[in-house]
C-alpha cells in the first residue's frame, strides 16, 4: 500500500475559542493560533484540525454555521485565515476545517427563507413535517435533549433538529442542498485548505418516512439511532461528495463516525473504496460513557482497540485518539491525576500513540490536564450542558449531585483556555476569558512543561519524533501481547527482527510483563515515561503504578 502523507501526519486539534487571544476579548481568535504556529512546529505536529471558524451565533460554540464562506467576526477576517494558512504551509504543516454539513444555524440564509413561508423555494432544503395530533412529527429525541422538532408558530410545521433547536437539519434527499454543500466545499479547497474533518457524518441521512423509535437512554451520543444514523444508503451521499469535491485533489478527509463499528469501517475508510482517509469510531468512547464512574477496563479497552487494528491493517486506516472538545479529559476519565499525574498521562498517551492510524492531540492533551474544576452550575457554558442541568433539576436531583455529574461528564471540563503560562488566566488573554482558566494553569502550563524534560509536555513531543523516526510503527502490524493481563496494555509493531514493544501499566499498581517470544534489555529502550535501571535480555518485566516502555525487540531468543 503506498503510503498517505496523512498516515505520516499526528493532527492537533485546536479549539479555537480556547486556544490564544491576541485582542483582549476573551475569545481566543486567529491570529492567537498563528501567534503560537512555533510552539506547534516544536511539538512536531503536522496538521492543525480548527473546530468551526465560520460566521455562527455560537449556540453550539460554532457548530451552528450562519455563514460557510466567513469567518467568526470573534475569530477575525478572512485576512486573518489567510495569513494563518499560509504562515502554516510556510511550517510544513496542513490546516484541516471542521464541516459541519448535517445542519445549519437557525440565522443562516438558507433556513431564514425555509422558515418564511411553506412554498419558499428553500421550504425543502430542511426537514418540514405537520404535526401528529398536536404534538411533533414523531417521537425522535435530540442528541442533546428533547424533542428533535421545534414548531413554528409562523407556518404551523415543524422543524426537525438533532442536536440543538438552533441547529436544524439540512434535508440530504434534496439534490440542491447537496450541490450548495459540495460548491462551499470546492471553495475552501480552492482557498487551499488540506482537507475536512466532517461533523457528524454518520447522521445526515434520515430513514424515509421519519418512523418512531426507541430513543436512546443515558448520555448523549452514546446508543443507536436507528433512523438517523448510518442509516442504508448514507454511502451514496458520501460518494457523492467525494466525486463533486475531493476527487483529482490529495486532501485528508476524517470523518466523525458514530455508529461505525470496525465490521463496517473498510466500506468507509478502505483504501480501495476511495471514500474517506479514516474516520473516529466511538467505541472506546461509549466504553467510558456507558459507565462514567467505572475505573479503565483494560480488557475491554484492548478488545475494542484491538478489533480496530486488526480491522484496518493493510487495508484502511484509523484515526487515534483519546481526548477531543465533546469529552472530558481523559486524565479525569481513565488516568489517577491526584496521585499519578505525569504517571498516568504519559502512560495513557503512550499506549493509544504507536497503534497504527493517525494520532490526534486535542490542545491541552499533552499537558496532561485534568477537568477544569468548575466551581458552580452558572460556571458551564455549552447548551448541551444547559439542557442536561434543566432536565437533572426536573427530575429532583440535587444541586450538588448536579454539579457532581457535571463535573465529571461535561463538554466545558475539557474546553477551558489553554494555559500558555503562569501569568493571568494562563497568559490566554489580557482580557476576561469566556470560560474560566484552568485551575492548574499555574502548574501545568506550556512555558514550564517545555523547561522540564520530565514533563507530560515532553513526553508527547518524544512520543511524536519517534513515530517519525521509526518507519515501522506507521505501517507495521499490531500485535497483543499480555492479553490477559487487566492492567498491562501491551503490543508490538512490526514482525521478526523489525519489531517495537509497546508497555503501558494502565493502573495505580505494580503490574508484571511476561513474554516469550523475544528478549527486551535496556540497550534496545527508545522511551520510557520514567527512570530504567540498566538490564539484560528479559522476559520478564516489573512495571511501577502507570510506568509505559518502548522497548526495539529485536533480539531472538
Ligand atoms: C459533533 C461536534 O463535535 C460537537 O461539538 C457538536 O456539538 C455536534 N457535532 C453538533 O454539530
Amino acid at each position: 500500500m503506498k503510503s498517505r502523507w496523512w498516515q505520516q501526519a499526528v493532527v492537533y486539534q485546536i479549539y479555537p475559542r480556547s486556544f490564544m487571544d491576541t485582542d483582549g476579548d476573551g475569545v481566543g481568535d486567529l491570529p492567537g493560533i498563528l501567534a503560537r504556529l512555533d510552539y506547534l512546529a516544536w511539538l512536531g505536529v503536522d496538521v492543525l484540525w480548527l473546530c468551526p471558524i465560520y460566521r455562527s451565533p455560537n449556540d453550539d460554540n460554532g457548530y451552528d454555521i450562519s455563514d460557510y464562506c466567513a469567518i467568526m467576526a470573534e475569530f477575525g477576517t478572512m485576512a486573518d485565515f489567510e495569513r494563518l494558512l499560509a504562515a502554516a504551509h510556510r511550517r510544513g504543516m496542513r490546516v484541516i476545517l471542521d464541516l459541519v454539513i448535517n445542519h445549519t444555524s437557525d440565522e443562516h440564509p438558507w433556513f431564514v427563507e425555509s422558515r418564511s413561508s411553506r412554498d419558499n423555494p428553500k421550504r425543502d432544503w430542511y426537514i418540514w413535517r405537520d404535526g401528529r395530533n398536536g404534538g411533533p412529527p414523531n417521537n425522535w429525541e435530540s442528541i442533546f435533549r428533547g424533542p428533535a422538532w421545534e414548531h413554528d408558530a409562523a407556518t404551523d410545521q415543524w422543524y426537525l433538529h438533532l442536536f440543538t433547536r438552533r441547529q436544524p437539519d439540512l434535508d440530504w434527499e434534496n439534490p440542491a442542498v447537496r450541490a450548495a454543500i459540495h460548491a462551499m466545499m470546492r471553495w475552501w479547497l480552492d482557498t487551499g485548505v488540506d482537507g475536512f474533518r466532517i461533523d457528524a457524518i454518520t447522521h445526515i441521512r434520515k430513514a424515509p418516512g421519519l418512523p418512531d423509535m426507541p430513543n436512546p437512554q443515558g448520555l448523549a451520543q452514546v446508543a443507536a439511532y436507528p433512523y438517523h444514523m448510518n442509516v442504508a444508503g448514507i454511502l451514496d451521499y458520501v460518494d457523492e461528495l467525494i466525486r463533486a469535491t475531493l476527487a483529482g485533489r490529495d486532501a485528508m478527509t476524517v470523518g466523525e463516525a458514530n455508529g461505525i463499528g470496525p465490521d463496517a469501517a473498510e466500506e468507509w475508510v478502505g483504501a480501495t473504496r476511495g471514500r474517506l482517509s479514516m474516520i473516529l469510531q466511538f467505541e472506546h468512547w461509549h466504553l467510558w460513557s456507558n459507565a462514567p464512574q467505572a475505573a479503565l477496563d483494560v480488557m475491554a479497552l484492548r478488545r475494542i482497540l484491538g478489533r480496530w487494528q486488526r480491522a484496518l491493517h493493510g487495508r484502511g486506516w484509523n484515526a487515534l485518539y483519546l481526548e477531543n472538545h465533546d469529552l472530558p479529559r481523559v486524565a479525569s476519565r481513565w488516568g489517577d491525576p491526584q496521585r499519578h499525574p505525569r504517571e498516568s498521562a504519559t502512560a495513557l498517551a503512550t499506549m493509544y500513540f504507536l497503534m497504527e492510524g493517525t494520532p490526534f492531540i486535542y490542545q491541552g492533551q499533552e499537558l496532561g490536564l485534568a477537568n477544569a474544576g468548575f466551581a458552580s452550575l452558572a460556571d458551564f457554558q455549552d447548551s448541551f450542558a444547559h439542557n442536561r442541568i434543566a432536565e437533572m433539576r426536573a427530575s429532583g436531583m440535587s444541586e450538588d449531585a448536579i454539579l457532581d455529574e457535571m463535573r465529571r461528564t461535561g463538554r466545558d471540563t475539557s474546553r477551558t483556555p489553554m494555559p500558555w503560562d503562569d501569568g493571568p488566566h494562563g497568559g490566554f488573554t489580557t482580557g476576561t476569558p469566556w470560560l474560566a482558566a484552568h485551575q492548574d494553569a499555574r502548574r501545568l502550563n506550556v512555558a514550564l512543561q517545555q523547561a522540564d524534560e520530565t514533563s507530560v509536555l515532553n513526553h508527547y513531543r518524544a512520543l511524536i519524533a519517534l513515530r517519525r523516526r521509526e518507519p515501522v510503527l506507521i505501517h507495521g502490524r499490531y500485535t497483543e501481547l499480555a492479553m490477559r493481563s487487566t492492567r498491562i496494555y501491551a503490543y508490538t509493531r512490526g514482525e521478526g527482527s523489525e519489531r517495537i514493544a509497546v508497555m503501558c501499566n494502565l493502573s495505580g499498581r505494580p503490574a508484571t510483563f511476561r513474554h516469550a517470544g523475544f528478549a527486551l534489555d535496556s540497550g534496545g529502550l527508545l522511551l520510557a515515561n520514567g527512570p530504567v535501571a540498566p538490564h539484560g535480555p528479559r522476559h520478564v518485566l516489573s512495571l511501577a503504578p502507570w510506568e509505559a516502555r518502548v522497548y526495539r525487540a529485536a533480539t531472538a531468543s
